[in-house]
């Protein structure tokens, strides 16, 4: 073997040994439901060893990829965008995506769960229907009337900062599934539909806000809501949805927007 390829050899060991070095022994306990197996959930938990600088998402890969195929979770763009791996970890809504193991306590076990108030339909998937069609109910759209403009509607920087917060959300529903009013009550809108129709009640072009506000007027609408800020707290957005909330309120007192 020439010197050089001994030199390569020595340098990929003297990697790979200090990438195990990094390495911690992690216990993750999962909340599994298979209704073609049994009607009750059970916990299950999986050890293995991983870098704390990963992402619970990637330790739910390895999982998924090394040890039981057969466990189930949304996902898709891997980067906080798409909103479909909100879960519970360790009792608190995040996403899986952007939650380092090594910022939840890699030494203890970490608990994974669906997120709740939504039916479950397998380990950690739920059924959003209920969700987007709260969602779908606010008219998250643009409402106007009168012909087309020729040109694009333009509003001022400041009218665009108005409802600028609400424009950040991913539809995660990490927000509705940890608000108690929505746990018991499944009817309730839910901060995250507010959220939406914030987004366009306080959107200068937008001709629909009347016909929002009465639909979040409801004896499931907004006045349901009990402030307890668990949707800002979960919000992986950062969005100040309880701010939003009030806001929603207020523009319902006083009919302005
Ligand atoms: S408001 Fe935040 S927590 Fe709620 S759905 Fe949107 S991004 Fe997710
Ligand atoms: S996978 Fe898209 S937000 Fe996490």
């Amino acid at each position: 073997m020439s010197s050089a390829t001994l030199e390569k050899n020595s340098s990929a060991l003297a990697d790979a040994e200090s990438s195990a070095a990094h390495l911690v022994t992690v216990t993750f306990r999962i909340r599994r439901f298979n209704p073609e197996i049994s009607d009750q959930a059970i916990w299950e938990d999986f050890q293995f060893q991983i870098d704390p600088k990963e992402r619970v998402l990637d330790a739910l890969h390895k999982i998924k990829w090394d040890l039981d195929g057969t466990l189930t979770f949304r996902r898709s763009c891997a980067h906080g965008i798409c909103g479909s791996d909100a879960m519970r970890i360790n009792g608190r809504n995040r996403l899986a995506c952007k939650t380092l193991i090594k910022d939840i306590n890699p030494h203890k076990p970490i608990t994974v769960e669906p997120i709740k108030g939504l039916t479950v339909l397998k380990d950690l998937v739920v059924d959003m229907e209920p969700f987007f069609q709260a969602y779908r109910d606010v008219m998250p759209f643009l409402i106007t009337t009168g012909n087309e403009p020729t040109r694009e509607r333009q509003q001022s920087a400041e009218d665009r900062k108005r409802f600028d917060d609400t424009t950040k959300c991913i539809l995660c529903a990490a927000c509705t599934s940890s608000c108690p009013v929505f746990w018991n009550d499944g009817q309730y809108f839910g901060p995250a539909a507010i959220v939406g129709a914030h987004r366009f009640i306080f959107d200068s072009r937008d001709e629909g806000g009347e016909q929002r506000l009465e639909i979040l007027n409801d004896r499931d609408g907004v006045w349901r809501c009990r402030t307890t800020f668990n949707c800002t707290e979960a919000c992986p957005r950062g969005i100040e949805i309880t701010k939003a909330i009030q806001e929603v309120k207020r523009a319902l007192i006083t009919r302005r927007f």
